[in-house]
């Protein structure tokens, strides 16, 4: 066996992608309720209010998940939906859809991997000066206190923050996610700072409320360096660009995890943003810097490199070479060395925290959605997963991103991820070939992936 017996088998969400149901129950706004009313933001004019109805139909989604057999789920919580202003007063009903989802959940045998914060801030705190304000620490170290109190009898794996990378950079830098704004470098890494603030009093609050053992991480995304060859130079070289920050933007690694994972900014970031790196307070670092169960990682994203004259170069894709809907480019590779050199530089269990690939889906004349590259592209990945594994890097979770088609931010609906078609009319949901192939493959703990012989798309039907 290559996967361990309780490899968590799984797939994600976000609150904001799937739930709809935006003005039910005392839910309050998001930025990206805000957003989507903005003429031209978001692909086709289309925005979450209705996404997957998951908020209604939750309990047929959660027996979608045991039928494909996942073992594990992860989900955000929407902010806005738990304190409607962001702070104070508590909405009840808010934390009861959770209580409800977690339940049905453990009911299936589907352990639950919470995230807190998946970029749906609520609209009243953006409108406070969101990140901006150093009390947003202190905001979202309350919320997580207000969750915590009521689901940590249950949820014992939590995710405080999803890549903050990205939420800030096309948030506050570029403007093409919620809340669209523009604003100067100097001004989004004092935000992180922030928001890296807000994952540590989160992670503090969170052992506070649990009464047992639980395990946290966060989820930060990054382009993963995949070496040439295996041979020493152009693996260092794969290290060495997966452990700079060696551009102006923040899209680095390092910046983000460091802080948290081993107490300190990376000196040549702080080299390199100059007068625009953040004012940091006395204690902030050790704030910061709180003991994590494990390493979560988004792995989209990665980049071939080698070692030239000059140091690190990077090789580019072929023409042609194969790619998502979405553009991005196919390097299975990326679960063989994202996890081994995060492992190496962090020393902690890794989960992949996400995965997938965009496609365009549809419903077949036979009536079934079928997606033979989705299949592949997991299979490729996954076996790069395994040979970690074998390698000695303790793996210890996939989440498949993601179990439902849903609403992919600025592009829409236009991005189909996941492994349950959703016909955003109807609502049917129909299971591609995917989700059938992933339940063949979870049922036999990861071995068929290994076996030459089935092909993997005959196994679906
Ligand atoms: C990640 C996000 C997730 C989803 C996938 C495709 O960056 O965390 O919400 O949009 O990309």
């Amino acid at each position: 066996m290559t996967f361990p017996e309780d490899f968590a088998w799984g797939a994600a969400t976000s609150a904001y992608q799937i739930e709809g149901a935006v003005d039910a129950e005392g839910r309050g706004p998001s930025v990206w309720d805000v957003f989507c009313r903005r003429p031209g933001a978001v692909w086709g004019g289309h925005a979450g209010d209705t996404a997957c109805d998951h908020y209604r139909r939750y309990a047929a989604d959660v027996a979608l998940m045991r039928q494909i057999g996942l073992r594990a789920y992860r989900l955000s919580i929407a902010w806005p939906r738990v304190l409607p202003n962001g702070v104070g007063e508590v909405n009840l009903r808010g934390l009861d859809f959770y209580d409800r989802l977690i339940d049905a959940l453990l009911d299936a045998g589907i352990v639950p991997y919470v995230t807190l914060f998946h970029w749906d801030l609520p609209q009243a705190l953006e409108e406070r000066g969101g990140w901006l304000d150093r009390a947003s620490a202190d905001w979202f170290a309350e919320y997580t206190t207000v969750v915590a109190r009521r689901l940590a009898d249950r949820v014992t794996h939590w995710f405080t923050i999803n890549e903050p990378q990205v939420f800030l950079s096309h948030g506050y830098q570029t403007g093409v996610h919620a809340p669209g704004k523009k604003l100067p470098r100097k001004h989004v890494l004092q935000m992180g700072h922030h928001v890296l603030l807000a994952h540590g009093k989160s992670v503090q609050a969170l052992r506070a409320a649990s009464e047992g053992p639980c395990e946290i991480g966060f989820a930060p995304v990054g382009t993963v360096f995949v070496p040439a060859t295996n041979g020493p130079a152009d693996v260092q070289a794969a290290r060495q660009m997966m452990f700079s920050v060696h551009d102006d933007s923040l899209f680095n690694n390092t910046w983000w995890m460091d802080p948290p994972l081993l107490g300190r900014y990376p000196i040549d970031g702080i080299r390199r943003f100059g007068a625009d790196s953040p004012d940091v307070q006395p204690g902030d670092l050790e704030t910061i810097h709180q003991p994590l169960d494990f390493f979560g990682h988004n792995t989209y994203s990665a980049q071939v490199v080698r070692m030239g004259a000059q140091g690190p170069e990077c090789v580019p894709s072929l023409p042609g070479g194969a790619m998502s809907t979405f553009r991005w480019t196919l390097v299975p590779e990326a679960l063989y060395w994202g996890p081994r050199l995060f492992y190496e530089r962090y020393g902690l269990p890794i989960h992949v925290a996400e995965n997938g690939m965009s496609n365009t889906d549809w419903v077949a004349l036979d009536g079934k959605v079928h997606d033979p590259q989705r299949i592949d592209y997991m299979a490729r990945y996954l076996r790069k997963l395994g040979e970690a594994l074998r390698d000695g890097v303790d793996v210890r979770g996939y989440f498949y991103w993601s179990i439902l088609d849903n609403f992919e931010w600025a592009e829409g609906y236009r991005e189909r991820f996941g492994l349950v078609h959703v016909d955003f009319a109807t609502q049917t949901r129909t299971l591609k070939d995917s989700a059938f192939w992933y339940r063949h493959v979870i049922a036999g703990g990861g071995d068929a992936l290994f076996d030459p012989r089935p092909a993997p798309a005959a196994l679906a039907v």
